[in-house]
């Protein structure tokens, strides 16, 4: 899968191990930045280009992290066909592709290990959308708003 990767200060550290990791699970990885830490850099620098690539359909799926990833949320979901989440659970990170299809897993470098980030991710890019019925009706009412 193609993968989009994008953080600031507070998520550079954790971008930099999940870089990697995501290159050994066999995906192809596009990094939207930062490329260096600066700790005066702004999250919607980053995140908001690798959320017009997910728009678009450059890359798939994309992680995006700041250091709480509320943030990075916040930001990402103000672009259209974007559904992204902070996501700190296992559960969560599943059943919101399942369910909601999300598009973009959105952590906390600050908030969660790079161990517990890797199972989260894991679990992000394993799920799939079931396209149910019920679900595709819920999300068609979310879509409405993007008109
Ligand atoms: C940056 O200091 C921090 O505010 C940012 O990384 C993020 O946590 C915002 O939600």
């Amino acid at each position: 899968m193609k993968i989009g990767i994008a953080a600031d200060h507070g998520g550079f550290e954790l971008k930099e191990i999940v870089h990697p990791f995501l290159i050994s699970l066999g995906h192809e990885v596009k990094d939207f930045g930062a490329y260096t830490l600066n700790n005066g850099d702004d999250y919607p620098d980053y995140v908001i280009p690798l959320a017009k690539a997910v728009a678009a359909g450059e890359v798939e799926r994309g992680i995006a992290i700041c250091g709480s990833g509320v943030g990075a949320a916040v930001a990402v979901n103000k672009i259209t066909g974007v559904r992204g989440c902070l996501i700190n659970d296992h559960f969560s990170a599943h059943q919101g592709v399942e369910d909601d299809n999300l598009n973009i897993l959105c952590l906390g470098g600050r908030v969660t290990g790079y161990m517990a980030a890797e199972e989260l991710i894991i679990a992000f890019l394993n799920a799939q959308f079931t396209g149910l019925e019920r679900h595709m009706r819920r999300l068609n009412k979310v879509h409405e708003l993007e008109k």
